[in-house]
């Protein structure tokens, strides 16, 4: 911020008692020293705040207009979408900004596997992250059952009934998440107060993130640290101009969902009010959990683990596992793009990931090409776990990496030894 700036009497006497103006300045201001050579990779992280911001701002106002009861709630979203002013509107760009959020966070974390960013010293940063993608999909889970439909009902009773699998105290647990003997009102209400909640300690997450980000900056698509000023640039102008710029593309996509194709992401089934006596023929969470839910069904019964128990350990393991990541890839070049072989087997892990999400969408009896499901979800899941346990840290010993460049500023300039 310019010394003007600082001179101006209101602005010195707030700053003098509380240095918020340098501490946004050197946050997202002219003071934050930034890598000069981020790609839009690095994009994402701000395009997921400000979508979180709007999830928050749309869902407070869903909730002057939402009645928490089994017997109303389903009402009172028609309602919204018919009587309230706009009503429409504010629970499409809801609905729709969940997709958003999950499609932006999950590409900010493989750019964080691509380019290693989750390595020395940026683990905290990475664990932080974790535990608010863990926090984002209980938000969802719980704000899904909101509007009482068809799948809102039938997907929290499975969901739920997963914990009956812990052995001894499993269907005590079970009973206790539901307040009851079934996914009842006490359930919807909970659901409601923790969809509430959940929200603001994801923003206080976020908050931790960033100040772990700031401490060590941003990693960068080198992947090698900053050595002087002549490796950055200010934040402001150049990182803001170009956030806003991709917000700008963004939202042309976003929007193009929320006015032309706005129940793209949905379940028909979820405009059935619900009811517990008739199950839908095929009960399918939200995309974004598909291939946790491809996970969660491709395990066999194993010894005295019942195939329930196993997919449940399976499936919650496939993202707590990712905590160990730093310590799991031993490699000391953080980019993929000087590590050759580690960068094939990044692409092969998104595959599969993708491959899961598919599985995730069929039945597990129905057949492609002959192979049943369920095989290719036991394959997919397999590898997986192979990749993060075995793949990454066998690469990480064996690899030759390709030579580094002498400094961020020479791999721009064209530098490289
Ligand atoms: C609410 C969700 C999230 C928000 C708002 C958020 C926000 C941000 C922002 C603004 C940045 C700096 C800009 C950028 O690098 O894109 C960042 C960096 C980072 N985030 Fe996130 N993040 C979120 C979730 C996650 C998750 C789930 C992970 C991983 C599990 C993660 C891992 C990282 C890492 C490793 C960096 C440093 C990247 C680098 O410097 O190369 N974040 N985040």
């Amino acid at each position: 911020m310019s010394n003007r700036f600082y001179e101006n009497p209101v602005i010195k006497w707030i700053e003098y008692r509380l240095p918020i103006f340098s501490f946004i300045d050197e946050s997202v201001g002219s003071g934050y020293p930034t890598p000069k050579n981020l790609n839009y990779w690095w994009n994402f992280g701000s395009l997921a705040g400000i979508v979180l911001v709007v999830l928050i701002g749309t869902g407070i106002m869903l909730a002057m207009n939402y009645t928490a009861h089994v017997d109303y709630a389903f009402e009172s979203v028609e309602r919204i979408m018919r009587d309230v002013n706009y009503g429409w509107l504010l629970r499409y760009i809801h609905v729709n900004g969940g997709s958003m959020f999950f499609i932006l966070v999950y590409i900010h974390m493989f750019r964080g596997l691509y380019y290693g960013s989750f390595k020395e010293p940026r683990e905290l940063l990475w664990i932080i992250g974790v535990i608010i993608i863990v926090a984002m999909m209980a938000t969802a889970f719980m704000g899904y059952v909101l509007p009482w439909g068809q799948m809102s009902f039938w997907g929290a009773t499975v969901i739920t009934n997963l914990f009956s699998a812990i052995p001894l105290i499993g269907n005590d647990i079970v009973t206790w998440l539901w307040g009851g003997f079934s996914v009842d009102n006490p359930t919807l209400n909970r659901f409601y107060a923790f969809h509430y909640l959940l929200p603001f300690i994801i923003f206080a997450l976020v908050f931790l993130h960033l100040w772990a980000l700031h401490v060590h900056k941003s990693n960068n698509p080198v992947g090698i640290d900053i050595k002087g000023p002549q490796d950055t640039i200010p934040f402001h102008p150049y990182y803001t101009i170009k956030d806003l710029y991709g917000l700008g593309v963004f939202l042309i996509f976003f929007m193009f969902f929320v006015f032309f194709a706005p129940n793209f992401f949905g379940e028909p089934d979820n405009y059935i009010k619900a009811n517990p006596l008739v199950t839908p023929p095929h009960i399918v969470p939200e995309w974004y959990f598909l291939p946790f839910y491809a996970i969660l069904r491709a395990v066999p019964d194993l010894w005295i683990i019942s195939a329930k128990l196993g997919g449940v350990i399976a499936m919650f393991g496939s993202i707590l596992i990712l905590v160990l990541l730093p310590w799991l890839d031993r490699s000391k070049v953080r980019s993929a793009k000087f590590r050759p072989i580690y960068r094939q087997f990044f692409w092969v892990f998104f595959v599969d990931c993708l491959i899961l999400g598919w599985v995730g969408a069929n039945s597990p009896d129905a057949i492609f090409h002959g192979v049943p499901f369920l095989w290719i979800g036991r394959v997919t899941t397999a590898y997986y776990f192979a990749h993060i346990l075995f793949v990454i840290p066998l690469i990480s010993v064996l690899e030759k990496p390709k030579p580094l460049p002498d400094s961020i500023n020479a791999s721009v300039t064209g530098g490289t030894k």
